[in-house]
């Protein structure tokens, strides 16, 4: 594939153009000149509707940034993606997390070999399994049924399971508590012992390569715990499972291969909670709410691959976003769902971008001189509103949003949903249509303030306005939409990568912190000074030395 550099692209110096003549022009006149704009910028893919008409953006902009997804050879990269090619070059792999929800019946090849099979008898192994543990089938080592669940793992092995499990919690099956353990710190398994019992407790080790410092530390501390507390060698095998794509590595930890259950290394790992990772959320939520899931991915795929660019829901997502970072130059991009079990999907998303498209070297080992990948950070609303709202709204920083709301709440209890979409809605409002000084004074005035206050207060009181945001409102938030949902954003970072021309799929940037962990760790088993770093680094260990 030839790598073509966005910025070199015939469509970007128009849109450079474009921008200058169109960057102060305010979302709200837009309105004013079309009253058919909310159907013109707005799409609806299933029980997903996103309306994108609040953006500071008109009908050339879309086809300008159109015109440069082709120019970078979009179509042709989503061909190599999907059809198996070794698109994450850097390790020479494939980036095939979507067989893993591909459920038409043609055969994926992967160096050669269809993966189907493979992937087929692993979820025929996940389902098997879940309905054991679920039936009660599945006895722990002293015959009781198993009640609790803990994934240890971290990052992609923890955040995707995480973040669904909460997302899906009207789904849960009764009887079944599933706690995650990812952070090196004992804290975090240690509030996880309080709550279980060695006789009644499955633990899954997830990890890709099974190498991972904090995981494998974790994992021991779980095992020993184990046998420290009723269980025994032999018993090891009703209680942990690994969910890995390193056979190797498993057995040597001491897990039944029986109770291995495998993907490959064409799976990232932000992209896994599709694969065998997926296994605490067939065991909170169901074989078949996972399987839902997995449709909903699955469908959203189909869309992705055949629709056009002007009704592809991920493009148009990624082609905004470029539009902001490349040219308006904003940095972060805030998710923010209307939904308390959302919680963690901003979180989620963060790694899924961010160790995606953090990348300053370019497809051909060129250093980049535009932007790339933005800040993602993101909390639930309402609460969101009450705490850092007020830096969009009238702080300095052009900050693009994405408001998630469900039409439809699991807990219908009083006038809460009603007030929730309230504030879904008067959000995106307020941040595009603003607040002039005449209505702030006029506002002052009704409130009874004095005159004499009413024209010191009124600088404070105007909202600019013109603040961009996508509005995504789901029917309900299912297995099958957050399945969609997710493959959305994960298709929007496939664009934005693609278009940055910049391999999304390796995570180098995160190994030198890693390494020097791994050397300072010893230096932390004697009390005498270290001299080997950096002033900085030495001072601070010999600090703590001393502390204690
Ligand atoms: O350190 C980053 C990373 O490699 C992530 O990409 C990955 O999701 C995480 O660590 C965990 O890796 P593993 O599943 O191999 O333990």
């Amino acid at each position: 594939m030839n790598y073509i550099n966005p910025t070199k692209t015939s469509s970007w110096e128009l849109l450079k153009t474009h921008y200058n003549t169109i960057k102060t022009k305010h979302i709200k006149s837009y309105f004013e000149e079309d009253k058919s704009r909310f159907e013109t910028f707005s799409l609806k893919f299933e029980d997903i509707f996103v309306d994108f008409s609040k953006n500071k953006l008109d009908t050339t902009t879309i086809k300008l940034l159109i015109d440069l997804a082709k120019e970078t050879k979009l179509k042709e990269q989503i061909a190599a993606f999907f059809g198996g090619m070794p698109i994450n070059f850097t390790e020479n792999r494939a980036v095939m997390h979507t067989a893993l929800r591909y459920f038409g019946n043609q055969e994926i090849i992967i160096d050669g070999e269809d993966v189907m099979p493979k992937v087929n008898a692993v979820k025929a192994h996940m389902k098997e399994f879940s309905d054991k543990i679920h039936s009660g089938e599945w006895k722990g080592y002293s015959g009781k049924k198993i009640t609790d669940v803990v994934n240890i793992g971290i990052g992609g092995s923890d955040l995707g399971p995480v973040m669904v499990t909460e997302a899906l919690k009207p789904y849960k099956v009764e009887g079944i508590e599933t706690h995650f353990v990812s952070n090196v710190d004992a804290s975090h398994i240690a509030e996880v012992f309080k709550k279980i019992d060695p006789e009644t407790t499955l633990f899954l080790i997830a990890s890709k390569t099974f190498t991972t410092q904090e995981t494998m530390t974790n994992a021991f501390t779980a095992r020993k715990w184990f046998l420290e507390n009723g269980g025994n060698e032999d018993a090891i095998a009703k209680h942990f499972a690994a969910l890995s794509t390193n056979q190797k590595a498993v057995e040597e930890f001491g897990i039944d291969s029986a109770n291995m259950f495998e993907f490959w290394d064409w799976v990232g790992g932000r992209y896994s909670l599709w694969s065998a990772i997926g296994l605490s959320i067939s065991l909170t939520i169901g074989y078949d709410n996972f399987e839902q899931l997995l449709k909903g991915a699955y469908a959203m795929d189909e869309h992705f691959k055949k629709a056009d660019f002007s009704e592809n829901l991920p493009v148009i997502l990624a082609l905004i976003g470029i539009w902001y970072n490349n040219f308006f130059g904003a940095e972060t991009e805030a998710i923010l769902p209307y939904d308390q079990y959302m919680h963690r999907f901003a979180a989620y998303f963060q790694q899924g971008n961010m160790e995606s498209n953090g990348k300053s070297v370019d497809r051909n080992g060129e250093p980049i001189d535009y932007q790339t990948g933005p800040i993602v950070w993101g909390e639930p609303g309402t609460n969101g509103q009450h705490a850092f709202y007020q830096l969009i709204h009238q702080g300095t920083k052009l900050i693009p949003c994405d408001f998630i709301a469900p039409a439809q709440s699991h807990n219908p209890i009083g006038d809460h949903h009603p007030k929730l979409l309230a504030n879904f809605f008067a959000q995106t409002e307020a941040l595009m249509m603003g607040k002039t000084a005449e209505e702030a004074r006029e506002e002052l005035l009704k409130s009874g303030t004095a005159q004499e206050l009413v024209e010191k207060l009124v600088p404070y009181k105007v909202f600019e306005g013109d603040k961009p945001t996508n509005s995504i409102l789901v029917k309900k938030i299912t297995p099958y939409t957050l399945g969609s949902m997710i493959a959305m954003y994960e298709h929007k970072i496939f664009v934005q990568g693609s278009i940055w021309n910049i391999n999304s799929f390796d995570q180098m940037g995160v190994e030198l912190g890693k390494q020097l962990a791994k050397l300072i760790l010893p230096e932390l088993d004697h009390n005498n000074p270290v001299i080997g770093h950096d002033g900085s680094t030495n001072g601070l260990i010999n600090e703590y030395k001393k502390m204690r």
